[in-house]
């Protein structure tokens, strides 16, 4: 009996330090970025135009539409996440905005790659992506 209880707590350790490794850490976001205005109003031409750089440049990890399942998602070390769940659609546009202009770990900056224009193009694009 005593062997077992050892074993199931061994396990349950295992299972409880596995899952936290696999969790992603909280991306904290400065104020004034969390705040910021988005300054292209939605349209349908800017939906479009961040649709189209999002297929070409996010989608490989993001996933086509943005659950986080494209086919270079699972060569990562941490997963992309999804863009239709709560925790993605309550952020700010302006944490949406941070996020992809600074990147972390796996997820690329693409300041310098990508106008902030258009970068909030994709906001806008991803903002549109409804269940
Ligand atoms: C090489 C794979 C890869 C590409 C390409 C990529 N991402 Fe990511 N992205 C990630 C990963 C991995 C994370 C999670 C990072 C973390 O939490 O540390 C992430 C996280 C994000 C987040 C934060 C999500 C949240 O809910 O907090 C946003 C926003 C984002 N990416 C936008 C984009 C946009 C926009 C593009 C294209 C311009 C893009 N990503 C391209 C891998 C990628």
């Amino acid at each position: 009996m005593k062997t077992l209880k050892s074993v199931f707590i061994g396990s349950a350790i295992m299972f409880l330090s596995i899952s936290m490794v696999a969790q992603p850490k909280p991306w904290v976001v400065p104020a004034n970025f969390k705040s910021m205005k988005n300054p292209i109003a939605v349209s349908d031409a800017s939906t479009a135009a961040g649709q189209a750089l999002y297929v070409k440049t996010c989608a490989a990890c993001h996933g086509k539409t943005g659950l986080g399942d494209g086919p270079k998602a699972k060569s990562l070390k941490t997963a992309p996440g999804d863009f239709l769940k709560a925790e993605s659609q309550n952020q700010t546009d302006g944490e949406h905005f941070y996020k992809t202009k600074t990147g972390r770990g796996d997820m690329p900056k693409y300041e310098g790659k990508m106008s902030d224009d258009d970068i909030w193009n994709v906001v806008n694009f991803i903002r549109s992506l409804k269940k």
